[in-house]
C-alpha cells in the first residue's frame, strides 16, 4: 500500500480527475520533442556510451556494458573441444526459445527440413511471454500497411531500414491471421470482429490483444505448436560460440549445458540467432521489464563471427515501469493502460503530457517531470509519476479494468493496491533493444552466409524507437521469414566440412592489437546477480 505522503498527492490527482476527463492534451511539436530527447533521453547521455575498439562496427558508439561484452574473452578460451565429434546434426539450428525462435522453427518444420531449437532456459522463458499490450497489424477497413508504415517510420525517427519495415507492415495482417488460426485468444466482439485499440504514435486503432496477457497467449500457442510438431528442443543449454566452416560460413554452434557445464557440438547447414533482448544488462543502472535471460547473447555470438550490428546505441525505456512497490520495481505497466484512457499526472495532480506520445518522448517527459521540474513523487527507489488508472472506469464503465487489463489488476492487487481506486506510480524501465544484428529482408545477416537472425536480436526494423505492438509483430513476421528462408537455403547447402573457431582466434588477435585486456567472458548468459564466475 502507498505511504501517507503518496496519499497526500493522490488526493490532488483525485481532485483534478473530473476536469481532466475528455481534456484534449496537446501533442508536442517536432522541435519540442527533439529538445526533450536531447536533454532527457538516456540514449543521449554521453557517459552511458563508449567507442567500439574492434570488430565490424569499430569506431561506432555502443553502451558501455555492451561494449565490455563485445570486447570480452570468448567462453571457448582455453577449452579443449573436439569439433569432429558432432553431438547434434541439423539442417537448421535455431538458437533461442522465445516467440521468434518458435516461429522460425515452426516454419522450417513446415518446409520439411530437420530443425532443432536450443535454449539456455526453457522454451517460452522469453520477452515474448512478458509482452502485455498487443500486436499491431493493419487489417481494418480504415487502415492499410502504408499507414502502418508511416506511423512506424515517423515513430522510429525515419531510421528504420525501409525494406525491413515494409516487410513488417505488409506481412502484419497475415501474421495475426496465422496466430488466430493457431489458437491465440484475441479479444473479439460478439460477432467475432477483432477488438483493436491505439498505441502511442498510431494513427489508427490496430493493436490486437489478448487482454493484457497478449505475449503470454502468443507464446503458449507457439510452444504448443512446437510440441505438437515434435520439433526437438534442447533446453537449459546455451550457445556459447558460433561454429564456422572452411569458407567462413555459419555451420553450427558450441553448446553448453547450463547445469552441468558439459559441451556439445551442434552442426547445421543454416543457423538462426533468435536470442532476444538485453534488459538484464541494466544499461545505465535502469531496472527492466525483461525476462531473466535477456543478456544480448546473440549480438555477441554474431559480432564475434563478423556480423555487423546496426543501431547498437539505441535502447527503449518503456515510459511506464513500476516505480513502487519495490517488489515489482521495473516491471511493465502496459501502454494499454494509457490506450484505455489513463493519463500521466504529476505530484500536483496535473496531466503534464499527452499520454500517447511515442515511447522515447513519453519516457523523457517522465524523467524531466521527476528531475528538473521537481514534480515527481518520492519513492524508496527514486522517483515516479502517477498513471491515473481509475480514469479508465470513469470513461469505459465499471468492470473495464478487470476485463481489459486483468494482469495489471492482479499484479498490483498482490501489494494491496487496487488500481480501480488509486493510480499507479511509474517511472521508465529498460524494455527493448532497438539495435541488433543487421539483416537483409530475407532474414540473413548482411555479411555471413547461412547465418540468419530473427526477433529482438535484429537491428533496424524499427529505426531508433519502436512503437508498441510492433515487437510482437516482428517476432512473428521475421521469425516466419527466417524459418522459411533458412530452411529453403539449407536444402542447397552441402553438409559442412571441418568446423572451426578461426573467427575467435582472429578476434583475439584484434583484441590484442587494440590493447584490450578483460577478465570477463561473453556471452553473458545470465544477469550479474545470477551467480559469479564463468
Ligand atoms: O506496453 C506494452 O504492453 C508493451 C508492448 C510492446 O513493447 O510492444
Amino acid at each position: 500500500m502507498y505511504t501517507p505522503e503518496m496519499f497526500e498527492s493522490i488526493r490532488k490527482v483525485e481532485a483534478t480527475r473530473e476536469s481532466r476527463i475528455g481534456a484534449d492534451l496537446r501533442r508536442m511539436t517536432a522541435e519540442e520533442k527533439t529538445n526533450l530527447l536531447n536533454e532527457y533521453h538516456p540514449d543521449y547521455r554521453a557517459a552511458g556510451f563508449t567507442t567500439l575498439k574492434i570488430g565490424p562496427n569499430k569506431g561506432e558508439k555502443a553502451p558501455v556494458e555492451l561494449a565490455a561484452l563485445l570486447e570480452a574473452n570468448s567462453r571457448v578460451k582455453d577449452l579443449d573441444i573436439d569439433l569432429n565429434q558432432i553431438d547434434y546434426d541439423a539442417d537448421v539450428l535455431v538458437i533461442g526459445g522465445g516467440g521468434s525462435g518458435s516461429s522460425t522453427a515452426i516454419m522450417a518444420h513446415e518446409n520439411g527440413v530437420n530443425v532443432m531449437m536450443v535454449t539456455k532456459l526453457r522454451i517460452g522463458d522469453a520477452n515474448t511471454m512478458m509482452a502485455e499490450g498487443g500486436i499491431q497489424a493493419a487489417d481494418k477497413p480504415n487502415d492499410s500497411p502504408l499507414i502502418h508504415y508511416l506511423d512506424a517510420f515517423g515513430g522510429g525517427h525515419f531510421a528504420a531500414q525501409p525494406d525491413l519495415l515494409r516487410k513488417l507492415v505488409m506481412d502484419g495482417p497475415g501474421a495475426v491471421k496465422w496466430l488466430n488460426e493457431l489458437g491465440v485468444l484475441f479479444d473479439k466482439e460478439k460477432d467475432g470482429t477483432m477488438i483493436t485499440t491505439h498505441g502511442g504514435g498510431t494513427s489508427r486503432k490496430r493493436m490486437h490483444a489478448a487482454a493484457d496477457y497478449s505475449g503470454a497467449d502468443i507464446m503458449r500457442t507457439l510452444r504448443d505448436e512446437v510440441f505438437n510438431r515434435k520439433i526437438p528442443v534442447v533446453d537449459f543449454t546455451a550457445a556459447i560460440e558460433l561454429l564456422l566452416d572452411d569458407q567462413g560460413n555459419a555451420a553450427g554452434a558450441l553448446l553448453q549445458n547450463m547445469e552441468t557445464g558439459e559441451h556439445f557440438v551442434a552442426r547445421a547447414k543454416t543457423v538462426v540467432i533468435a536470442t532476444g533482448g538485453a534488459g538484464r544488462m541494466h544499461y545505465q543502472g535502469f531496472p527492466t521489464s525483461n525476462h531473466y535471460g535477456a543478456t544480448a547473447d546473440g549480438l555477441i555470438l554474431g559480432y564475434r563471427a563478423g556480423a555487423k550490428l546496426l543501431y547498437q546505441d539505441t535502447l527503449q525505456y518503456h515510459p511506464t515501469g513500476v516505480a513502487y512497490p519495490a517488489q515489482i520495481f521495473g516491471a511493465l505497466v502496459t501502454e494499454k493502460v494509457r490506450s484505455l484512457g489513463a493519463q500521466l499526472v504529476n505530484v500536483d495532480g496535473i496531466a503534464f503530457m499527452n499520454p500517447l506520445e511515442t515511447r522515447d518522448v513519453s519516457a523523457s517527459s517522465v524523467i524531466r517531470e521527476c528531475s528538473t521540474r521537481g514534480k515527481g513523487i518520492k519513492t524508496p527507489e527514486g522517483w515516479g509519476v502517477w498513471l491515473d488508472s481509475p480514469m479508465i472506469e470513469v470513461i469505459l464503465g465499471k468492470g473495464a479494468i478487470e476485463k481489459r487489463i486483468p494482469a495489471m489488476l492482479r499484479m498490483y492487487g498482490k501489494y494491496d493496491i487496487d488500481i480501480r481506486e488509486v493510480p499507479m506510480l511509474i517511472y521508465p524501465t529498460l524494455h527493448y533493444q532497438n539495435g541488433g544484428l543487421q539483416i537483409r529482408a530475407d532474414g540473413r545477416t548482411t555479411n555471413i552466409n547461412n547465418l540468419y537472425v530473427a526477433g529482438e536480436a535484429v537491428g533496424g526494423i524499427h529505426g531508433r524507437n519502436r512503437l508498441m505492438g510492433n515487437s510482437l509483430l516482428d517476432i512473428i513476421v521475421f521469425g516466419r521469414n527466417a524459418g522459411r528462408n533458412a530452411s529453403e537455403a539449407s536444402k542447397h547447402v552441402p553438409t559442412p566440412g571441418r568446423l572451426n573457431f578461426k573467427h575467435v582466434e582472429k578476434y583475439d588477435k584484434e583484441r590484442e592489437a587494440a590493447g584490450i585486456k578483460s577478465d570477463i567472458y561473453s556471452p553473458k548468459l545470465l544477469p550479474e546477480y545470477a551467480r559469479k564466475g564463468r
